[in-house]
């Protein structure tokens, strides 16, 4: 039965039956915040290529929590940039270490607020890649028990819940069954299961002084041209204990989502990356796309893909504007 019996445009006639049949929203439940924390007190570094964001010292950022907490939006995800690095990148699993020393303050401020730790070590290695370096190499295996080690100290500092990104086989197992040695059984592991090697990081490696000293990341993160390949890093995350995972960037990859959600059925986040927002702002800055419908249709555009979680940069202001049209 088609035309004129069928006429799509009924549904389409008012806001309110537009409402009634809409098949997917967004919610500020569905959010999570990155943010970039520094040593010291009183700072407020802005990234230049990301409008909007800044690197703050612990003390600035419980105050800009503030705002994300009265938002509710449900979690923030921090990344920490160190005082010094070395190859092994010591300060990543430091007792004093940046992030260690951001959970206790957050924690203590906002025992409320869900903080979900980035695993990687690129941030505090000198060579900035995200594992133990060998000839060139990234080694797989003995990254993993600093990778175990990290993820331990994070919990022990309060980390409600662990995100490794490094990307070594193996970790997610690794990391759990560290965690649960050390009493960390009910810690949840988000993994960033199937994460491209993207031209999308670009601005982050700025933010978090992560760019990879020599080569490039091809031997550990994904070859963007495949997607099986996508369903059997899922799975192993899976089997290995992983009870979120992440398919990283969103917008060239929203056809991955959608495979993995109908495939394995459990929790999936999806992480709307720093170049993604970089776009955004500056054709919106320019004038060329309606800043707020655009940011809205990405959002939206991901959970009908698929997602339950949105990790994104826009989150602060995502949520005002949700909160706007209660
Ligand atoms: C750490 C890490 C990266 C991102 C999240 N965790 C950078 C990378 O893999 O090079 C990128 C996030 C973004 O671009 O917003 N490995």
């Amino acid at each position: 039965m088609s035309f004129p019996v069928q006429r799509p445009r009924r549904l389409r006639v008012s806001e309110n039956i537009r409402r009634m049949v809409r098949e997917n929203s967004l919610s500020v439940n569905d959010l999570v915040y990155p943010v970039f924390v520094c040593h010291g007190s009183g700072q407020a570094h802005p990234i230049d290529s990301m409008p909007g964001i800044c690197r703050y010292s612990v003390d600035r950022l419980l105050r800009e929590l503030e705002e994300i907490v009265r938002l509710q939006i449900p979690a923030i995800l921090p990344f920490g940039l160190p005082n010094k690095k070395d190859a092994a990148g010591s300060e990543a699993y430091a007792e004093d270490g940046i992030i260690q020393q951001a959970l206790r303050a957050i924690k203590k401020e906002y025992p409320e607020l869900t903080v979900i730790t980035d695993l990687c070590l690129c941030e505090y290695t000198d060579h900035g890649h995200c594992g133990i370096i060998r000839d060139n190499y990234v080694m797989n295996d003995s990254t993993l028990e600093l990778l175990a080690k990290t993820a331990v100290s994070h919990a022990a500092a309060g980390a409600d819940m662990i995100a490794p990104s490094d990307m070594m086989d193996g970790r997610v197992g690794a990391i759990r069954s560290a965690l649960d040695n050390n009493g960390y059984a009910n810690t949840p592991i988000m993994a960033y299961s199937a994460k491209y090697c993207s031209a999308f990081y670009g601005p982050f490696r700025e933010a978090a002084d992560s760019a990879p000293q020599f080569g490039d990341r091809k031997s550990y993160q994904m070859d963007p041209a495949n997607s099986d390949e996508a369903i059997r890093e899922v799975r192993h995350d899976i089997e290995e204990g992983a009870d979120i995972v992440m398919v990283k960037p969103t917008l060239a990859y929203m056809d991955v989502i959608r495979r993995v959600k109908d495939k394995f059925g459990c929790p999936v986040a999806a992480y709307n990356v720093s170049g993604e927002y970089s776009m955004v702002k500056a054709a919106a800055r320019n004038g060329w796309v309606d800043e707020k419908r655009i940011i809205m249709e990405i959002l939206t555009g991901i959970k009908r893909a698929g997602a339950d979680i949105v990790i994104t940069y826009h989150a602060r202001e995502a949520a005002r504007w949700l909160r706007d049209e209660l």
